[in-house]
């Protein structure tokens, strides 16, 4: 059991990509962490290479797309790391693949692991939150739920069931000193976006958004977006949705880039 006055976080999805800088960063800021993922290798060099250099971690494998699962890790982390104040619900995939192509099974993963699973983790969690008057946790959702993306409706719809809910929650939780943000990342360079290598628009570093994770949990903050390209863009889609719909329309080529998933 650890330090009972070590603050402690739990990151999903922290065996790479932006999970795993967000996990390095808040090491680095003396926070004892959880990684979350499915892949053991991964998360034992996480875990490795933050403790070699001087934090602290430790891993637990879950795979989020089971409703078994999902429904299991909160016990699985209390019973082993005890009450855990901070929680960062990163783990995501897409499918990235036009919406006739996809298959129930398809819809049904990413459905679990952007959106169910962090409910029922929530859900299952809460209740000791609200007891102890205390808790702090960022959702990580995309851009993606406040514009379209054509060639990935699922994904952009997970992801805006993920926003709605942080920020109607944020409100209804708030009377138990307990606070619920989301971060939206516009494109950020991991494997999820190898697809969009080739892309001209600005793409940002895992480690920017980790800073964006700090910022919303020092700040309390509801959303927070990073990058000034991408604050743009969602400022001008909410005031000027049609003239970006016809744009969007016209590059709708471009956002599909493998011949395979057409
Ligand atoms: N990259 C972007 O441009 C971008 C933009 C906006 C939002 N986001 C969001 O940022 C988050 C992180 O994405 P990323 O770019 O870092 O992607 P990534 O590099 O593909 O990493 C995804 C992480 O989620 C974990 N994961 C995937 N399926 C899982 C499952 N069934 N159960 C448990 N963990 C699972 C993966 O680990 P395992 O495979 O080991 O399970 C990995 O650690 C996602 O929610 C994504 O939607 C990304």
């Amino acid at each position: 059991m650890n330090n009972l006055n070590e603050k402690r976080i739990l990151i999903t999805g922290a065996s790479r990509g932006i999970g795993e800088a967000i996990a390095r960063h808040f090491a680095k800021l003396g926070f004892f962490t959880i990684l979350v993922a499915r892949t053991e290798i991964d998360l034992a060099r996480v875990k490795r290479e933050i403790i070699n250099s001087g934090g602290k971690a430790d891993y637990v494998v879950s795979d989020l797309s089971s409703e078994e699962e999902a429904n299991n890790l909160s016990q699985k982390v209390t019973l082993n790391f005890g009450f855990v104040e901070y929680i960062v619900l990163n783990a995501g995939i897409s499918t990235n693949s036009v919406f006739l192509s996809q298959t129930n099974s398809n819809f049904q993963q990413e459905l679990w692991v952007n959106y169910l699973a962090p409910l029922l983790f929530l859900k299952n969690i809460l209740n000791e939150m609200v007891e102890k008057k205390q808790g702090k946790i960022v959702t990580i959702s995309s851009i993606a739920g406040l514009l379209p993306f054509p060639g990935n409706s699922t994904y952009a719809a997970s992801k805006a069931a993920l926003i709605s809910l942080s920020i109607t929650m944020n409100i209804e939780f708030k009377k138990h000193n307990i606070y619920i943000g989301s971060v939206l990342p516009g494109l950020t360079k991991t494997s999820m976006t190898k697809d969009y290598e080739s892309f001209v628009l600005p793409f940002s570093e895992p480690e920017e958004i980790a800073r964006c994770v700090e910022e919303a949990f020092q700040y309390e903050k509801t959303i927070v977006i990073p990058g000034i390209f991408n604050n743009v863009i969602t400022t001008l889609y909410k005031h000027f949705p049609e003239p970006l719909n016809i744009l969007l329309s016209s590059l709708t080529s471009i956002f599909i880039p493998s011949p395979a998933t057409k």
